[in-house]
């Protein structure tokens, strides 16, 4: 068989495409399958737990309307799904019009259109650090500058964001918009704190910028108090939507086999995400669409969502419990309320990224920091998931993880000793000549 070259058309690429590059998990999913692997690295929700019967239940209601299922669809999306946006949306304390709502190919296509609609190559967007590193995926492609806003426990830092906006603004880099994921953050688990939620809007009115809100994980919360969107709050202070573009998805509070999302914004930026998506993929699947149109009119989804919320509480304290009880203390790690993720950081000398293959050969998996920053930050930091894995085998994997991590960190004693004991054997070599 020839060989190919796989670069051989590199000077026909899109100069776009050297700002891309393939996100850590996917990459990995192969080896991640492989029997015995205990992989905390995927950011899959549990869809086991849906079950068969209620799955044939709603394609058999889908069935009726098989004709309209297997038709294409207006852009913005059906009529009755957005309905279902609505009330998923006022659930979690957001006044959402249904004229407002623009249904996507996940949140995803949110991240991509947006993007598209107002990133010019050499624009800025601001966003977290660290931040979804499918976001930046989708950034990516419209090659603006990324500036990543230390966290703390409170999530963005408001008065770094400030300064770094006030330097783009001195170089003339045009930032166009705040990138947030408010609650329970991918990849830290880190929740954005009201406070701080009120400041990003202040800023992004002091700036005249739009805040691009993604909320996948807000409604998967195990404890303390549920917290104002900043559309929510948006819409408290200035009587509706105007520069907050909020993302949701029925990914992780139903499935993300459906690829359904939706965005939420003022009429001017749905009208242009609509042209952009016309020439993404003319409209979203109607048989998604149907099919959760279905379960959230029919079914009990709210009660859906609780089974998963206390699934994944039992995860997470299995894995906070693991971290306690393994790990050196020279590693901290996030405490996160709800979502799927806990962020640990390593000692600064320890580089995740080369460490992996070796966690792997020891049959644990995560995902290394690095993907998460837009640079070369995050080297000795991981995200670990908990939404998929049962919590005697997150025991287990977090067990192997820190044999690995302290198996680098003696390396690195061993490796001080030897050349401390180099230097003072030079040291008395050179006194004898
Ligand atoms: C923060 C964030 N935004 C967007 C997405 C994409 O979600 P969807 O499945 O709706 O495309 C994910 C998926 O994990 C995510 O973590």
């Amino acid at each position: 068989m020839p060989l190919v070259d796989l670069d051989r058309f590199d000077f026909l690429y899109a100069n776009r495409v050297k700002g891309m590059k393939s996100a850590a998990t996917r990459d990995l999913m192969a080896t991640l399958s492989r029997p015995g692997i205990i992989s905390l690295a995927g950011g899959f929700p549990d869809t086991r737990t849906f079950g068969e019967e209620a799955f044939r239940e709603i394609s058999h209601n889908v069935a009726a309307d098989s004709a309209q299922a297997l038709q294409y669809g207006p852009t913005a999306g059906l009529e009755g799904i957005k309905d279902i946006i609505v009330d998923v949306m006022a659930s979690e304390g957001t006044r959402a019009n249904q004229e407002d709502v623009f249904v996507t190919t996940g949140a995803q296509q949110g991240l991509d259109l947006v993007g598209k609609v107002f990133l010019d190559e050499g624009d800025a967007v601001l966003c977290e650090g660290p931040t979804y590193a499918g976001a930046l995926n989708a950034f990516a492609a419209y090659r603006p500058r990324v500036l990543h806003v230390p966290m703390d426990r409170a999530g963005m830092m408001p008065n770094v964001a400030r300064e770094a906006l006030n330097k783009a603004r001195k170089q003339g880099i045009h930032v166009k918009f705040i990138y947030t994921v408010p609650n329970f953050q991918n990849p830290t688990g880190v929740t954005l704190a009201v406070q701080r939620r009120r400041e990003l809007l202040e800023i992004a009115r002091e700036y005249d910028l739009v805040i691009l809100e993604d909320n996948p994980y807000g409604m998967l919360r195990f404890e303390g108090e549920a917290l104002p969107t900043i559309a929510a709050l948006e819409q408290e202070t200035d009587g509706g939507t105007d520069r907050v573009v909020y993302l949701g998805t029925f990914s992780k509070i139903f499935a993300p086999g459906v690829r359904l999302g939706w965005v939420h914004s003022q009429p001017g930026i749905l009208h242009k995400l609509n042209i952009g998506k016309q020439g993404a993929d003319l409209c979203s699947s109607n048989l998604a669409q149907m099919m959760i149109y279905s379960y959230f009119k029919h079914a009990d989804w709210r009660g859906y969502v609780r089974r998963l919320t206390s699934l994944y509480k039992k995860r997470r304290d299995a894995m906070l419990d693991a971290l306690a009880e393994f790990m050196p203390k020279e590693v901290h790690w996030t405490h996160p309320e709800g979502g799927l993720f806990v962020w640990a950081t390593l000692p600064s000398y320890v580089d995740a990224t080369s460490m992996l293959p070796r966690a792997i050969s020891r049959n644990v998996a995560y995902v290394p920091g690095e993907g998460f920053y837009a640079g070369d930050s995050g080297k000795n930091c991981m995200r670990l998931n908990f939404s998929f894995v049962e919590p005697g085998k997150i025991r287990r994997g977090i067990e192997l993880l820190s044999e690995v991590i302290r198996e680098r960190m003696e390396l690195r004693s061993d490796m001080e000793r030897a050349s401390q004991l180099g230097g003072s054997r030079s040291a008395v070599g050179s006194t004898e000549r």
